[in-house]
């Protein structure tokens, strides 16, 4: 059977670490903090000390971490990824990263003679625990092809999207909508609340239209309930913003609210609000409309 490599065990990561090990892969996981290991160790993975180690051990290496920087040192610094390459290892970037990164990154995991591809996915720990992401693939696509098994396991809708650089752009256009949806409820909850109207009647009223999201059928009823556990820091949201507005301006698009959202977002982790869920902006509303 394939042998797995995860870097980066963080929220995603852990979660789906997890899935692939109750699928019955061996999986071998690295992570800058070891702690965040435990659970995966626990539940059957082995814990190595490097990416190197990582990559020497696997067939499969999948890194899932912060941003372009992370994928970077994790696979290019020493005791990196490069240092660790054998004959038929693929290395697949979970992490989301802009276009630009990942095109580069990819060229230079190529020009050593390793296979990439990019898998970015949509949906949090909370849908990967089960193996129901859905996964936005581009790159090497005989890699992506040997490792499909791998890749369906993971998520329950894969789409092959091209060349190095393809299943970011459509990632990210996917974020904006994430972060407009959770920007929109809570401006509306907001303005309900100050009305002096309790937003359950906001939300039940919004489910009841054309216009209802799963966002305002399901976390909605967390988030007037002041639930911000997270499954998506709302910094890590704030990052992929800076992402969306920089992609942008590399492709001549002119987003106005793109730069509105990211400035609201920035502002909130700035406040203090970055480790909890995205959703969380909420709050941040919440704390600046009271003062
Ligand atoms: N959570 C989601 O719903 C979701 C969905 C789709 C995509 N993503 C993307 O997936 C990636 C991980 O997200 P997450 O939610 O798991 O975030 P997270 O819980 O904050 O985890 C971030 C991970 O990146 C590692 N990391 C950060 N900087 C690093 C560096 N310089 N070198 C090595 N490792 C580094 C962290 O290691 P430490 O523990 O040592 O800090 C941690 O393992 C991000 O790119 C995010 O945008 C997340």
């Amino acid at each position: 059977m394939t042998k797995i490599g995860i870097i980066g065990t963080g929220m995603l990561g852990e979660a789906v670490g997890l899935h692939l090990l109750k699928s019955g892969y061996a999986l071998s996981v690295f992570n800058r903090t070891k702690s965040k290991t435990e659970n995966l160790v626990k539940n059957g993975a082995t814990v190595v000390n490097s990416p190197m180690d990582i990559a020497k051990n696997s067939d499969l290496v999948i890194t899932v971490v912060k941003d372009a920087a992370s994928v970077k040192q994790v696979s290019f610094e020493n005791d990196g990824i490069l240092d660790g390459n054998h004959d038929g290892l693929v290395v697949a970037d979970m992490s989301t990263v802009n276009p630009s990164s990942a095109k580069e990154i990819s060229k230079k995991f190529q020009e050593n003679g390793i296979d990439f591809v990019e898998i970015p996915v949509m949906g949090g720990p909370n849908v990967a625990i089960d193996g129901k992401l859905v996964l936005m693939a581009s790159g090497n696509k005989d890699a992506y092809e040997t490792h499909k098994n791998i890749f369906e396991t993971i998520a329950h809708k894969n789409f092959f999207l091209g060349d190095s650089g393809a299943a970011h752009s459509i990632k990210l256009a996917m974020n904006l909508q994430i972060s407009m949806l959770a920007l929109a409820l809570s401006e509306g909850i907001t303005l309900t609340r100050k009305a002096g109207f309790e937003p359950e009647k906001f939300l039940e009223i919004l489910n009841s239209t054309y216009f209802k999201t799963g966002m305002s059928e399901n976390k909605a009823h967390n988030m007037i309930k002041n639930s911000f556990e997270p499954t998506f820091m709302l910094k890590n949201m704030t990052k992929d913003l800076g992402i969306i507005n920089e992609a942008a301006k590399s492709f001549n698009a002119d987003l106005p609210m793109a730069k509105l959202a990211s400035k609201v977002y920035q502002d909130a982790v700035e406040d203090g609000f970055g480790e909890i869920d995205y959703t969380g902006i909420l709050a941040y509303l919440k704390k600046i409309s009271d003062n």
